[in-house]
């Protein structure tokens, strides 16, 4: 028997049920955000720099079960809850918070990021930043939006032309960064890092900035945000090499005139 096609699986309602959960567990989101001061942080191992509150496991656990209520045959990947069934044809990638860094400390950069795969390949992202009422989103073959405007990548040709996003993960990658950056400078381009890689992600398919290069991203930070890049006309390197969904990788989205100069600034580490 031949598999079915992804048109055979209901994406309308996939697409739908993702703009509209990240919307509300956004919502859920600032209501914790407002009263931050009475939550507990804690710290995810040795790194000081990784954190985690009740409030994205309690988000998680919602967007979790909303999820599997409505499709109950999907897999899923959560940062805090770990996966199930990722041998289905839909695999939702989802961060409950990115950008927890942020969120505990009252800077605004944070978002409710929720992807999906088909057949191991992102198909849909929805990314929702309750703090500047944006909900970015993105269908493969339908294009990218915010809210209801179209969204495509700089024309630029060159890092001096605009603003670069990058990030660094502490436990690896220190020894590519600093690197980077000398030569993003050296090169007058500008450097940019607001602590949620999926809204970076966003900011690149909305043509605000020109590419973002980190050291090391995991699955979840990223999924949603690739489709919208590809869709708005951009670059996304191979994130999926060596098991990228579960272990992370490298990662580097860009508007194609500036795309190949990064990667050059990267060099053969973005392939490692
Ligand atoms: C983090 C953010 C940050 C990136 C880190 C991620 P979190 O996610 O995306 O921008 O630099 O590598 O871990 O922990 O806030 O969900
Ligand atoms: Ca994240
Ligand atoms: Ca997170």
């Amino acid at each position: 028997m031949t598999s079915a096609q992804p048109s055979s699986l209901d994406i309308d309602a996939r697409y739908a049920c993702a703009r509209s959960l990240a919307l509300e567990a956004a919502r859920m989101g600032l209501d914790f955000y407002r009263q931050r001061d009475a939550l507990t942080v804690e710290h995810k191992g040795d790194d000081l720099q990784d954190v985690v509150s009740i409030a994205d496991k309690q988000i998680e656990a919602f967007i979790r079960e909303r999820l599997t209520e409505h499709f109950p045959d999907d897999g899923f990947l959560g940062e805090e809850s770990g996966s199930a069934d990722l041998g289905a044809r839909c695999v939702w990638v989802i961060d409950p918070i990115d950008g927890t860094a942020c969120f505990v400390n009252g800077l605004h950069n944070w978002c409710v990021s929720i992807g999906l795969l088909i057949d191991g390949e992102p198909h849909l992202g929805a990314i929702a930043d309750p703090n500047h009422d944006e909900l970015f989103h993105g269908c493969l073959g339908k294009g990218a939006f915010v809210n209801d405007v179209p969204l495509k990548v700089s024309a630029a040709t060159h890092v001096g032309q605009g603003v670069t996003a990058t990030g660094t993960f502490h436990p690896r990658g220190k020894e590519h960064f600093i690197p980077f950056m000398e030569k993003l400078l050296a090169e007058g381009g500008m450097f940019f890092r607001n602590g949620s890689g999926a809204l970076m992600t966003a900011y690149v398919a909305a043509g605000r900035l020109l590419g973002y290069y980190e050291t090391e991203l995991k699955s979840w930070d990223c999924m949603a945000g690739l489709v919208l890049v590809k869709e708005a006309g951009g670059r996304v390197n191979d994130f999926f090499r060596n098991d990228g969904l579960l272990r992370g990788n490298p990662y580097l989205v860009a508007c194609p005139g500036v795309y190949p100069q990064l990667a050059a600034m990267i060099g053969p580490s973005l392939d490692d």
